[in-house]
Order: C-alpha cells, then structure tokens, then sequence
C-alpha cells in the first residue's frame, strides 16, 4: 500500500539566491530513496525552474512592503515515489495551456526563453499546474524512482 514515508515543508523569501536553497533542500530530502545520479539532477533542475518561475513572474507587480514567498511542498511515498508542489501567491496565469507551451514567456525579450514549464514536464514523471488571476499558482510535480530497473547506476551498483 502507498504511504507517506516523509514530508517537508519549506516557505521562502521569493529572492533569487532561495533556487540554490530550494534546491539543496530537494537533494537532501529525497537522498533518502537513495536516487540515481540522473534522478537527483532531474528532480533539482524541474524544482529549480518551478522556483525560478515564483521568483521572476510571480510577484512582479507585487506591492512594496507586502510579503511575498515560495511555498515548497515536499512528500517521500514508501513506491519510491517523490512529490513535489511548488506553490506562491502572485499574480497567476491566465492561460496556462498557453504559458506552458515550448517558447512562451512574458518575461524581457532575449532574458527567458519559455522553456520552465517543458524541463518540469520532461524531467518528472507528471506536472500539473492550478492557477488563478490575482491569487496565485501552484505547480505539482512527481517523479517515480527506479524506473530503470537492472541498469547500472553511475556508481556502478544495479537499482
Ligand atoms: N508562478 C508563476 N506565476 C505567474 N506566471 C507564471 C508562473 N510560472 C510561469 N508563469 C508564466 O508562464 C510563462 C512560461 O513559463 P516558463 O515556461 O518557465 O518560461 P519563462 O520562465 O522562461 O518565461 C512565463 O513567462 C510566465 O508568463
Ligand atoms: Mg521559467
């Protein structure tokens, strides 16, 4: 039966210098599945994206003086099985079938390059993404561990 093995919550300061933090915090608390090389940086990099994203869109036109955080949801399931939600209270999306399409961005021309929403999806397992204007966003991703059963880790140990 599927359970809970862990869980963390983490609420941050939407600053850029918390992606790094975000993403150390990941790799500790899923080293406990004991993750590939390639699963750790999958898991790292999709996390680091979705932050990325409450940093930079989320509270652009926030005002000065109210707060604005990363809410970082994290559980370990007994299936080797990680999830991850990375939510905030920002501006929300409109469109997010638009937003999450390769190339889209409202970020400056020539600075993003509208790729946050496929890395998250083709690093994991599934995404999904809950948005509403003027309340805030929330982005659900999980990924399965092991699903390479038999092959060799980059340790050379067989998973
Ligand atoms: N948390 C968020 N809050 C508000 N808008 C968001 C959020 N995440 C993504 N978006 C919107 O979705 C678009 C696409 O995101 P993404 O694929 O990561 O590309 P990029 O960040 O390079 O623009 C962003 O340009 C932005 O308009
Ligand atoms: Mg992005």
């Amino acid at each position: 039966m599927k359970r809970i093995i862990n869980e963390m919550k983490l609420r941050l300061p939407a600053v850029s210098i918390n992606e790094s933090v975000a993403r150390s915090c990941i790799s500790s608390f899923m080293a406990e599945l004991d993750p590939t090389v390639e699963e750790l940086c999958d898991m790292r990099c999709a996390v680091s994206e979705a932050v990325t994203n409450v940093i930079v869109h989320a509270y652009k036109n926030h005002p000065e003086g109210t707060p604005a955080f990363i809410y970082i949801s994290a559980r370990l399931y007994n299936e080797r099985e990680i999830t991850v939600e990375v939510s905030d209270n920002g501006c929300g999306i409109e469109d997010i079938e638009r937003a999450r399409a390769p190339m889209f961005t409202t970020g400056e021309p020539g600075e993003r390059c509208g790729m946050g929403f496929l890395v998250m999806e083709s690093f994991t397992d599934s995404l999904t993404v809950k948005s509403r204007v003027g309340k805030g966003t929330t982005v659900l991703m999980r990924k399965i561990l092991g699903k390479g059963e038999g092959a060799p880790r980059d340790d050379g140990k067989r998973s």
